[in-house]
This record gives structure tokens, C-alpha cells and sequence, in this order.
């Protein structure tokens, strides 16, 4: 049946993306509206069952506009972001067919045909969880699956790049590097997978969600400003980051944790530095981040070697990676020691995600909780026992997971199947 003769039909996709952590930080550009970055960076990408973005995508001839709604409520896509990622999707757009319903889509029309997209986060979006990393990698995914883009997935992530810079990695699972490319046209600024999420399965994340009243300085905005004026950063990436890619590399491959560690948490460091270094300065971390970085650093001095690694992104929350589930319940441990939840927080709604790693931490009640021990680390040192309660407003434990997956149940939509607006 031609597209024109029946009007009612509506196809749709569905698809879910993942959030990414960088472990080697991607900050400042070299073309704005390209979003071409002035560095490789190197991410894990987290485990979808914990913190991601699922998105429908729909096309009928019925729909007179592109419309978009983000946890139930419309947003504007005339953003430029949103138009570049819309028209490089539809200018590759291929025929599709669906025979059973009798839709015929010639690449031709898919200019002439509106979209539906509706997103929602598994995860409090203003909770500062790369929203628009995950956002992006899915929308651009999903309009892929619905166009028929016969792309390979690093030209695919080239095109969510453009929405942020930091969705292109989130195209693939595991370990991922975003290669800045030469190229003036941003062909060659793609995304590769390292090491799929199989490879150093034994790793442990945990996010403290850092409680903040504060609101902060987009990273756009920041590293605009900081290209502009921090000579840290011009030293940062010509210097500091083409050598620190390279061990990180090698640290993937071998799945060395002590230099995982030490190069996440010094890159980590110098991304809050160059935020110092800029002009008027820009502070991401709070008392609680910095407070978080010093437990962490006394625990792994006491130890001799890395027992854990933190990175902090455009806000105040930690990113903690142990090297497995035993090192993990420690940690955990140690973060429910310092960080116990405010008195009126239940603990299964203080720590969310993989509950095994509450378990093997022996809490099971918050009675366990107030009798954890004093670390060893901390124990003859009396001003470092102090707890904060209320300081991390919830944990989530997860793990390095898989990249974007489609879904075929109907049953996952976000759109209504006959009227194509949100369930
Ligand atoms: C600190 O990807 O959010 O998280 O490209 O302007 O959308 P835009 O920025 P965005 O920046 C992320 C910066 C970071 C580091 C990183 O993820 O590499």
C-alpha cells in the first residue's frame, strides 16, 4: 500500500540506552556546533538495569509536526542540537516495509513525515547522571532502528555526538574512547569499543548522589568558558591527556586496577583543576565531594595500593569503582559509615540498584548500619569519625554494562500505538 493511500498507520521503535562514566574526561571544544572535542576521552558505560534513557519513536502520515516529551512532560526540539541529530538521522533514512501492516515507507518520504518521540530516565534526571548522554544515544539510536540507517555504529555515534559530545560514547557497551578526529567535518570524531562489558566483569560502581541545593554551571557553558581562559587546559590536552589515553588503554586491556585507579582519579583531580583554572572559576564539588575524595584517599594510603577509584563530572556527585564485590562491601561500608542516611530515609530507598552488593556488606537493616565499625584508616585520627548524615542523598551500585538494545515487546512503548502521544 502507498504512503499515500492509507493515513492512519503509525510504526514505531523502541529502544534503550545506557549512561557512560568518564574515566579519562572529555573538556572543551574545537567546533561548537560540530561539538568536535579538543581530546580523546575514554568512558565505562553503566549498566542500563540502573540508570537508563528508553525512548519510543513513531511516524504516521497523521502527525502534522515533530513533537517530543521527556518523563511524561513536552519539550521544544527547536533546538539546534535536536535539529542537527533529526536531519542527519533522515538523510539517511532507508525504505522500509512492513508487509503484515501493509506500511511502505520509500527513503524518499521520511522528509515529508513527522515524529513522536517520548524518553524517560530510570533515574532522577536532575540528579546530574549524564541525562543527555543517555538521551541523546537513544533518540539517535531508535530514529536509526525506525529509518532503516544501515550505519555502522561509530557513524551512528557521530551523529549523537552532535546533540553531546558525550552520547557518542554511549552507542557501545563496556570500555569506550571517543577519538577527536582531524577532521573539519567531524567525520573522524567517533566513538570505538575498547573492550565490550564482558571483559573486567568483576567491577564494582557505586554513585553517591550528592545532596546540593546549588545550581550548576552546564558543561557547555563550562568548557566553553574554560577554553576561553584556563592555560591549564591548553596544557591539559596537548600534553597531559594523549599520554594519559594510552595507559589508560593499556590499564583496560591488562585489567591493571591499581593504574585504572590512579590515572581515573588524577584525570578526575585536573578536570576540577582546569573548572579552578578558569575565569571567573567554576566549582563543581562540594564539601561532601571533597570530604568523599579524602576518605577515599586515606583508605587506599592505608592500604599501600588503590583499593578504589572516584571521578566527579559537572556536579558533586561520586563515581566510586572497586575492583570487585569484596572491595565493593567495604566500600559500601565505609560510605554508610560517613554518609548515613537522615533519620527519616528507609535503607532500601538510601541504597538503590544491585542490592547483592547491600547484602554482602552484611546490612540488612538500619541497625546494622549504626553499628558499622570506625574504618581502620580513620580510627586514630578523632575529626575524620564524623558522620554526615543527609550529606549523599542516595547510593545507586552498578557495574559496567551493555550498550543501546532494541526492544521488540510492544509492550515497553512510551506511545500509544494508535494515537501515537504518551501512554
Ligand atoms: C564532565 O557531553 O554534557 O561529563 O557536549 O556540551 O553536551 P556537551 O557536553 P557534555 O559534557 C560532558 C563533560 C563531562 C566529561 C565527560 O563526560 O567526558
Amino acid at each position: 500500500m502507498a504512503l499515500e493511500s492509507k493515513k492512519d498507520w503509525i510504526l514505531m521503535a523502541t529502544a534503550r540506552s545506557p549512561t557512560n562514566i568518564a574515566v579519562v574526561k572529555y573538556w572543551g571544544k574545537r567546533d561548537e556546533a560540530l561539538i568536535l572535542p579538543i581530546n580523546d576521552s575514554i568512558s565505562v558505560t553503566l549498566d542500563p538495569s540502573h540508570l537508563c534513557t528508553t525512548t519510543t519513536v513513531a511516524v504516521s502520515p497523521k502527525f502534522d509536526r515533530d513533537q517530543m516529551w521527556l518523563n511524561g512532560k513536552e519539550i521544544s526540539l527547536s533546538g539546534g542540537r535536536y535539529q542537527r541529530c533529526l536531519r542527519e538521522i533522515r538523510s539517511r533514512a532507508g525504505d522500509v516495509e512492513d508487509e503484515e501492516r501493509g506500511i511502505c515507507i520509500g527513503k524518499e518520504d521520511w522528509g515529508k513525515l513527522h515524529v513522536h518521540i517520548a524518553s524517560y530516565n530510570n533515574f532522577p534526571t536532575a540528579a546530574g547522571l549524564a541525562s543527555s548522554a543517555a538521551g541523546f544515544a537513544c533518540l539517535v539510536y531508535s530514529l536509526a532502528k525506525l529509518m532503516n540507517v544501515r550505519e555502522e555504529q561509530g557513524k551512528l555515534s557521530a551523529i549523537a555526538r552532535q546533540g553531546s559530545g558525550s552520547a557518542c560514547r554511549s552507542l557501545f557497551g563496556g570500555f569506550v574512547k571517543w577519538e577527536m578526529g582531524k577532521d573539519s567535518t567531524g567525520s573522524d570524531s567517533i566513538a570505538v569499543q575498547l573492550a565490550d562489558e564482558k571483559h573486567w566483569n568483576d567491577l564494582v560502581i557505586i554513585i553517591a548522589v550528592v545532596s546540593s541545593r546549588q545550581k550548576e554551571t552546564s558543561s557547555t557553558t563550562g568548557m566553553r568558558e574554560s577554553v576561553e581562559t584556563s592555560p591549564l587546559l591548553h596544557y591539559r590536552s596537548t600534553e597531559v591527556v594523549p599520554k594519559r589515553i594510552l595507559q589508560m588503554e593499556e590499564a583496560i586491556r591488562t585489567r591493571d586496577f591499581s593504574s585504572f585507579a590512579r590515572l581515573t582519579c588524577a584525570d578526575s583531580n585536573q578536570f576540577h583543576a582546569v573548572c579552578l583554572d578558569t575565569s571567573p572559576p567554576i566549582f563543581y564539588m562540594n564539601d561532601t565531594s571533597h570530604r568523599i575524595i579524602s576518605y577515599m584517599e586515606k583508605w587506599n594510603r592505608f592500604e599501600g595500593t588503590p583499593q578504589v577509584a572516584y571521578t566527579f563530572d559537572a556536579g558533586p556527585n561520586a563515581v566510586l569503582i572497586a575492583p570487585n564485590r569484596n572491595v565493593a562491601a567495604l566500600l559500601l561500608q565505609r560510605l554508610l559509615f560517613y554518609f548515613p542516611p537522615s533519620t527519616d530515609t528507609e535503607l532500601k530507598s538510601f541504597v538503590l540498584g544491585d542490592q547483592s552488593i547491600v547484602k554482602d556488606a552484611g546490612i540488612v537493616t538500619k541497625e546494622d548500619m549504626d553499628a558499622l565499625a570506625t574504618p581502620p584508616e580513620v580510627k586514630d585520627n578523632n575529626a575524620s569519625t564524623q558522620k554526615f548524615p543527609g550529606d549523599v542523598s542516595y547510593f545507586i551500585c552498578t557495574r559496567p554494562g551493555k550498550g543501546p538494545v532494541l526492544f521488540t515487546d510492544e509492550a515497553q512503548a512510551l506511545l500509544h500505538p494508535s494515537t501515537g502521544l504518551p501512554e
